[in-house]
Order: C-alpha cells, then sequence, then structure tokens
C-alpha cells in the first residue's frame, strides 16, 4: 500500500519541533491503526517532499522513532511500522474513566472556583483584607532573596523542615509572641495550617483511632479526620467554646487519642476558652492520656485586649501539636505555616511530606524570613489589627441598626467574622441570591452545623467602612421592613 502523510500530519500547529510534529502525527497514526503493524512506510524523500520539509528533519523524526520502539529500520529496504507493538486503541474517549468512579471515602468538597467570594462585597467565612498585605516589601524580599541568597542549598532540594534560618526566626517569634518553649519541641514550617494539621494526624493517628472535636467546629478538620479513617466525636459547643466535661463523660467510656481544638476563638462561633478550661483539658490529657492539636489559625487578631497565649504555652511538657499560619495574619496566598511539637511527632510528619509534598517553597520561606525579621510582618499585623477592630465596630452596629432582627448574634473579642443565627423567618439562600445579583457574597449558612441550623459567619475585616455600608444597603433593599 502506498501511503501520503500528508493529510494525516499537521506540521503547522502546536510549539513542537518541526521533527516532533511529524513524529507525534506518525505515532498518532499507528495508535489509531491507520498504520498498520508492519506498513512500510514512505521513503525519506518522498515524507520530505509530501510535508514540504527538508529531508533531515524526516531523518531525525525516524531516528526518533526508531530510538522509541515505534518503527523498525531494513537495510535496503525502508521503515516499517514494529510489528511486535501490541494493538491499542479506546474506541471512546477516556473509557475507562466515562462511567462513575469507584466508591471512595473522599469527601464530596466544593471545589468550584472561587469567583463569587472575591465580589468587591461580600460578608464572608473569615478573610483578611488583602490590601494590608505588604505586596511591595514582599517583592523586594523576593529580590533580596533571588540576587543574594542563590546558594545550592535554596535552588536545590531543601531540609524537609523547611528553610533552616526561617525555622530558627520563627522559632524566636513564636517564643516572644506566644511564650512557646522549644526547649523539648521542634518546628516544623508548613504551607499553611492545613497541610501541618493533615501532617499531624498523620503523624500520629492510625486508622480506627477515636477522636473528638466541637460541634459546630471547623468542617474541613472532621472531614480530614473521616478521610483519614478516624472515628470522630462531637462535643457540645457553650458560650465558652468546646464543653470540656462533656469531653470527661466520653474519655470515662472510651479511649480517645486526640482532641482538636481552636481555643484563641472557636470556629465557627468566635468564642474565646477561658483559662480554667485550658487547663482543664490539660489536666484530662494528662490523665487520658491524649494529645491536643491546638489550631491557632487567627492569633493575631484580637482586639479587646491582648491575645490569649496559646494551650501549648502553659507547660513546656504537655502533649500538645500546636498549628497555626499567616494565612489570617497577612494573606493566604502565602503558604506559610507551622506545627510546633514533639520531636518525633515532627520527624514522623516529615516522613510524611517527602510522601506527597517534599518540602516548602524554600524561596517563599527565605522571602518570608527577611520580613519577619526585620518588623515587616508585625506592622502589618498592627495595622490590620487596628484596622479591623473598628471595622468590627463599625459592622456589627450598622447590622443591627439597619437591619434588626436579621441575625442574632453577639460581638467577638477577637478573629474576622461574626458567628449569627439568621432568622428563621427569612429564606437564607433566596436572599444570598439576590444579593449576588446585586454584587453582595454572602457565604451558605448551612455549612457550619452538622444539622444545617440556620446559622452562618458574617466575615467583617475584608471590606472598609464604606464598603460594608454598601453592603448593608444592599441588603436592607432586599428585606421588606
Ligand atoms: C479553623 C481554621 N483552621 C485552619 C484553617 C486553614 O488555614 P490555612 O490557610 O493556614 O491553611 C482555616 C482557614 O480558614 C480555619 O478557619
Amino acid at each position: 500500500m502506498d501511503i501520503t502523510l500528508k493529510p494525516y500530519i499537521d506540521t503547522t500547529t502546536t510549539n513542537l519541533a518541526l521533527h516532533q510534529k511529524i513524529s507525534q502525527g506518525i505515532i498518532d497514526l499507528i495508535t489509531k491503526g491507520v498504520l498498520p503493524r508492519g506498513q512500510k512506510l514512505p521513503s525519506v524523500n518522498q515524507m520530505a517532499l509530501d510535508l514540504g520539509v527538508h529531508r533531515l528533519t524526516v531523518l531525525r523524526s525516524l531516528e526518533e522513532l526508531e530510538a522509541e520502539g515505534w518503527i523498525r529500520k531494513q537495510e535496503k529496504r525502508g521503515a516499517f511500522v514494529n510489528e511486535d507493538l501490541p494493538v491499542y486503541r479506546f474506541k471512546s474517549p477516556m473509557a475507562p474513566l466515562s462511567g462513575p468512579l469507584p466508591e471512595m471515602d473522599i469527601p464530596d468538597l466544593d471545589i468550584r472556583p472561587l469567583k463569587q467570594d472575591y465580589s468587591r462585597l461580600s460578608f464572608n467565612d473569615g478573610y483578611p483584607d488583602h490590601r494590608f498585605m505588604p505586596h511591595r516589601e514582599l517583592a523586594r524580599a523576593y529580590s533580596t532573596v533571588l540576587r543574594e541568597k542563590t546558594s545550592k542549598q535554596l535552588l536545590l532540594y531543601y531540609d524537609l523542615t523547611g528553610y533552616a534560618p526561617l525555622v530558627n526566626t520563627l522559632k524566636e517569634y513564636l517564643q516572644n509572641t506566644r511564650s512557646i518553649n522549644f526547649e523539648h519541641r521542634e518546628l516544623l514550617v508548613t504551607r499553611g495550617s492545613t497541610n501541618g494539621l493533615y501532617l499531624a494526624i498523620k503523624a500520629l493517628l492510625v486508622p480506627g483511632n477515636t477522636v473528638a472535636m466541637g460541634e459546630p467546629g471547623y468542617h474541613l478538620m472532621r472531614e480530614t479526620f473521616l478521610t483519614c479513617g478516624m472515628k470522630v466525636i462531637s462535643l457540645p459547643v457553650d458560650e465558652q467554646g468546646v464543653v470540656v466535661d462533656a469531653l470527661e463523660d466520653r474519655l470515662k467510656n472510651q479511649p480517645i487519642k486526640m482532641v482538636y481544638v481552636t481555643p484563641h476563638h472557636h470556629h465557627p462561633t468566635a468564642v474565646s476558652v477561658p483559662a480554667e478550661r485550658r487547663l482543664q483539658l490539660l489536666a484530662l490529657a494528662e490523665k487520658y492520656g491524649f494529645v491536643i492539636l491546638e489550631d491557632d489559625y487567627d492569633f493575631d487578631f484580637h482586639y479587646d485586649r491582648s491575645p490569649t497565649l496559646p494551650i501549648i504555652s502553659l507547660n513546656p511538657n504537655a502533649p500538645v501539636i500546636y498549628c497555626g499560619g499567616f494565612s489570617k495574619s497577612l494573606s493566604p496566598a502565602l503558604r506559610i505555616g507551622f506545627l510546633a511539637a514533639h520531636p518525633k511527632v515532627v520527624d514522623n510528619a516529615c516522613r510524611w511530606r517527602k510522601l506527597i509534598d517534599r518540602q516548602g517553597d524554600t524561596i517563599q520561606e527565605a522571602a518570608f524570613e527577611l520580613m519577619l525579621k526585620n518588623g515587616i510582618v508585625d506592622k502589618a499585623i498592627r495595622k490590620a489589627r487596628r484596622a479591623y477592630q473598628l471595622r468590627r465596630d463599625h459592622a456589627y452596629d450598622l447590622l443591627n441598626l439597619k437591619l434588626p432582627g436579621l441575625f442574632e448574634m453577639k460581638k467577638p473579642s477577637g478573629g474576622l467574622a461574626f458567628w449569627a443565627k439568621v432568622n428563621p423567618q427569612v429564606n437564607y439562600p433566596e436572599l444570598r441570591k439576590k444579593a449576588l445579583e446585586k454584587g453582595l457574597h454572602l457565604v451558605a449558612g448551612d455549612n457550619y452545623t452538622l444539622n444545617r441550623q440556620a446559622h452562618t459567619r458574617l466575615g467583617f475585616a475584608s471590606m472598609t467602612e464604606e464598603e460594608t455600608q454598601e453592603a448593608v444597603d444592599i441588603l436592607s433593599d432586599l428585606i421588606p421592613v
């Protein structure tokens, strides 16, 4: 059979080199069966003529096809499609993936693009205002790092625990700001808190272990525990966070390996856990031998007094794994977080990390280290904190004044969002839809509790006072008085 390749091979599209385009085209014809096994290819001169390319280009393509095993050349006879190639042809596109994927223990999380969350006006889950992120200073820090610190270590693989100078500066920072003692602990720089929390679970627990957390509680953490094979016990939450007495009742009947808490501002209710409960929790950890996983995701934002020091700071020997990060303090785009724990836990976390991610972003860590050391991070946080406190007060007064009865809420002493009970007479999904049409995003209310109570979070930090005013005006127009 005399075959001309011209109609089949497109040498114009894609950025591949010309000889690669030809090889790719021939491979395509072979896998589709247009060129059967054993088929003789046209001569080099013929192909060059057909395709309008130099014969050296064809030769190069054939050499590569031969090296890869697609064709075989025979002395004085020419090139033939390799007869031994197995027949491989999927009739329907992506055949094994076109039906439903197998049942898996993977949570049905919302993975849609976040477009709506970034409406200019948004009462979100409690995002910071990205305008406080010192991005020029970050650019300068990157530039310094890439101009002056381009060591082998920085540009090749790095230690699993993170960029060493950042590990040290962060230890100092956490000691100074949160009184965390590193005598018996190690620090791992993580990609945000999420990464640290996940590694903490993998470092310490095995499938089938039982853990406890508040309900309502940080729902992604519940999903993480479940996906990792843990049994999750829900503890009640009141005005002081997780009810620790209820934990003791459960502990009397069954072993619990880990208790997850967000004591600074319980997520999602934003209440602070008082000293009495913190000590009670530590005492129970000692008595029953469980580990406390302390998630301090928004340490920097406490308004009415200084931030409460974390549970981990209360006893240098307490079995606490402490995770946090700079997502709320500066920007979630900076995937910089930390995990402080017993060295054995950090070692295990590193072993897991090596499998899934290997290491953090060393260049970003180096740039961030400069900003932390030079006080830029602290300055930006102080500025944001002052603004958020005013925004909290302003939004709270405005929502109560202009929308009486729509939300029932208390002013939180810290955090970036109100926890609000939505008036049950209001069709909240409908209100959200209409608000979005007018440019205001409201976070879905039914995500925060297992029984889908009509509560929601209203982030107050990311909008200026004028923007909050606009947002509230939109809602008042939509709510008949
Ligand atoms: C309670 C809680 N923990 C952890 C995280 C994760 O934050 P990061 O961006 O540091 O991964 C969040 C994010 O919203 C959170 O609300």
